[in-house]
């Protein structure tokens, strides 16, 4: 039995068509606005800012706040990026890249961070430094936490967010790939190296079926490290890897004409990205370099009219109590009200930060940091949901799941009683699958008959799932970001599915 065209099954990727809050009128880019700002302390502006992985919120305070009909637009529409794929494959080097040759890094600070990797030993990892911001990841040469950093083209404003390859760090992964509209596969054309990523067990496998499930719509396929002595800008090994990711990618569930784009860099060198790759380099190549095939990626229109929703990604103390998300569903603006789910904590929205701006109002994926009144720092986890106060988000302790099982440890069978790690939009909770429903024929689609006690890898069931907290999630058909999810146990994501009631 193929578990990837049982992946295919669930269907993950239907949702997003009919998920009834699209409304074709609201495809110009989202309406952010940029209110005036001005700095209380001069110093801050002529800082140069090294990218920090976390930035925190600055204190632009807005002096003058005007009517909403009166701010200029921020005409240039907003895409949040994740980069994943295997350890090593690049991704923090690419994404160091991007930032230099975008401007966002001085040449004096490259020259810093070759040195300090030279003084490491670890002489090429000087453009991943600047993604890779803390010591540990410096001294190991390996991604822990996302980093998180801007840039901007002609035509859009980019979050990156660069997520760890390593297995061990899968569930930072997640919540990275969770924030993201697009994802940059990277992948190392080194010989050996793609080969690695590749075969099972390899974090390039996991990352794609990951992504999806997590509902990045697009994927960049970045064919990496053409510079290698063992590549040299070879057609033929480019070719082979296009060749063997695209069956893998349309078991994955995605529409490889549509959502999927290859092109060959050297995030290293800074090739094929800013501008074409030289006739001289690379005489075959006729597409387009990196910032190119970005700028023409679409973004899903998003409703900036549903209920709101913005799950808790992390929290801080900073002139009150400051929260962090992406916002899924809905705007917000200064002087609302919303509740905090599951605790229905009233609160009042203080001040909404993009990146350093502080700005009246934000729409449906921007990142935001929102500074709330009404609600102690304490009081509050990652995963809870802002929600609007007439339409506030679910919050159960038992729910009803369609999912697939990928891979049990040591051929386990999966039956009531199996627990298992879920992580659903910013939620990480221990559950136990409490009873099997139905099982699904994965060539038929139709439910058997016959009840079921057990399944087996491959398998694609219908089942009870209890969590002990009460949990904020929805149904997939309604918001597929919120009702998406995965199961983990030691290390390895077991099953993929969906919520299909509450
Ligand atoms: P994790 O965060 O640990 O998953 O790794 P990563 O994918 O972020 O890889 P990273 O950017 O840290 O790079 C790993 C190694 O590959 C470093 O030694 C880089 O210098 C090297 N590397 C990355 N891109 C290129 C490239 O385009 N060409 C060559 N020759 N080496 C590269
Ligand atoms: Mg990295």
């Amino acid at each position: 039995m193929d578990i990837e065209e049982d992946i295919r099954s669930l269907n993950l990727e239907s949702a997003e068509d009919h998920n009834g809050v699209i409304n074709p009128e609201d495809s110009k880019p989202e309406e952010v606005e940029k209110s005036d700002k001005m700095d209380e302390d001069p110093k801050q502006e002529v800082q140069a800012q090294a990218v920090e992985a976390e930035p925190k919120v600055k204190d632009k305070e807005v002096l003058s706040l005007q009517d909403e009909e009166d701010e200029p637009e921020m005409t240039k529409r907003h895409l949040n990026v994740v980069f994943i794929g295997h350890v090593d494959a690049g991704k923090s080097t690419t994404g160091g890249q991007i930032l230099f040759l975008s401007g966002q890094v001085d040449e004096r600070t490259i020259q810093k961070y070759e040195k300090e990797a030279k003084d490491k030993s670890r002489e090429s990892w000087y453009m991943a430094y600047i993604m890779d911001t803390n010591e540990e990841e410096r001294v190991k040469g390996k991604t822990v936490e996302v980093g998180r950093a801007h840039f901007e083209t002609e035509t859009t404003r980019f979050t990156i967010l660069d997520a760890p390859g390593h297995k061990s760090y899968v569930p930072n992964m997640i919540s990275g790939a969770s924030q993201a509209d697009i994802g940059v596969l990277v992948i190392s054309a080194r010989k050996g190296e793609f080969e690695t990523g590749y075969e099972r067990g390899g974090q390039t496998r996991e990352h794609v079926q990951l992504a999806k499930t997590l509902g990045v719509a697009k994927l960049l396929v970045v064919v990496n490290k053409m510079d290698e002595p063992t590549v040299q800008w070879s057609k033929e090994r480019y070719d082979e890897i296009e060749s063997k990711m695209v069956p893998f990618l349309k078991q994955s569930g995605y529409n490889v004409k549509k959502d999927v784009l290859f092109l060959p860099i050297s995030g290293l060198m800074g090739t094929n990205m800013k501008t074409r790759v030289d006739n001289s380099v690379c005489p075959w190549w006729k597409g387009p370099c990196l910032f190119e095939a970005l700028d023409a990626i679409e973004v899903p229109p998003r409703d900036p009219n549903g209920p709101f929703r913005m799950p808790i990604i992390d929290k801080f103390k900073d002139m009150g109590t400051v929260v962090m998300g992406k916002v899924e569903s809905g705007t917000v603006r200064e002087g609302d009200s919303l509740l905090v789910m599951p605790n229905k904590d009233q609160v009042k929205v203080v001040a909404i930060f993009i990146d350093e701006d502080r700005v009246k109002r934000a729409g449906p994926g921007e990142n935001l940091r929102i500074r709330l009144s009404g609600v102690e720092e304490e009081d509050m986890l990652s995963g809870f949901v802002l929600s609007s106060v007439a339409n506030p988000i679910p919050a159960v302790t038992e729910f009803i799941a369609q999912l697939v099982i990928l891979e049990l440890l040591d051929n386990a069978i999966f039956t009531a009683g199996y627990k298992a790690v879920l992580h659903i939009h910013s939620v990480v909770e221990e559950c136990e699958i409490v009873e099997l429903l139905q099982q699904i024929d994965t060539k038929t689609k139709k439910p058997l008959k016959k009840k079921v006690l057990f399944v087996k890898n491959g398998a694609v069931v219908v089942c009870r799932v209890q969590v002990n907290n009460n949990i904020c999630i929805e149904k997939f058909s309604d918001f597929p970001q919120l009702g998406r999810f995965t199961l983990r146990t030691e290390g390895k994501t077991v099953a993929v599915g969906k919520v299909t009631g509450l």
